[in-house]
């Protein structure tokens, strides 16, 4: 019997699958599809924007500067890039590292969907403006909504979705960082949250008693 977790072969089996997708034209310019990494049963994920010129090279992802930044805020936190998983909205580094464009999100965004869907995370940490209004499925920016966690259904699956700036926004603006690692700080207590499951509608439930006090905060 193998000693690898089923989750971990299926997710091995999707970004394979991926590795030739070519659903955008950024298929024609990447060096390789850039699925993402780390604990395939991750509590904690993050979603970034795209690859950049460094984790197209290498096909991981947050492996630049804003990777660097990424791992000191998750050592803070006493976490190591292994213990979460990251992945992006975009999958192939647009050129020049342009926006992702619309049409690019949606011929990406199954993919995202689906690793979410395997991983079954608790917390979903979106990393700027793109990751942020693809998974709340609301135009907020980020300077409105980063730090304020809501419950989502991702994957079939009660969420937290919890908005960052991004680590390469934060990198040269040190009052940008400062909100970053207050925002991060909070993680933690986030995961040690329990979510209450997307209930069925059942009218029974109507005259249901109210949810145990530790649940109060989630409404
Ligand atoms: N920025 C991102 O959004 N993703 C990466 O993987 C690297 C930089």
């Amino acid at each position: 019997m193998s000693a690898v977790p089923v989750e971990a072969n299926d997710l091995q089996a999707y970004a394979s699958s991926v590795a030739s997708c070519t659903r955008c034209r950024l298929a024609q310019g990447r060096t390789q599809v850039v699925f993402g990494s780390g604990n395939p049963s991750a509590d904690l994920m993050f979603v970034g924007e795209a690859p950049g010129f460094h984790e197209d090279k290498q096909g991981l992802p947050f492996v630049g500067q804003a990777g660097k930044l990424l791992e000191k805020l998750l050592a803070g936190i006493g976490l190591h890039r292994s213990d979460v998983y990251i992945a992006n909205v975009l999958k192939c580094r647009p050129p020049g590292n342009r926006d992702p464009q619309p049409d690019e999100i949606e011929a990406c965004e199954s993919h995202l969907f689906r690793q979410i869907e395997m991983i079954e995370p608790t917390v979903v940490a979106t990393l700027g403006n793109f990751a942020t209004k693809l998974l709340s499925g609301r135009p907020l920016g980020i300077t409105r909504v980063h730090g304020q966690e809501q419950e989502t259904t991702l994957g079939g699956r009660s969420v937290l979705l919890y908005p960052l700036y991004h680590p390469a926004a934060a990198l040269y603006t040190p009052a940008m960082l400062e909100v970053l690692e207050s925002d991060f700080a909070r993680l933690p207590a986030l995961l040690g949250r329990v979510l209450v499951p997307t209930p069925e509608p059942d009218l029974a439930l109507v005259a249901a008693p109210s949810p145990p006090a530790e649940q109060l905060g989630l409404f």
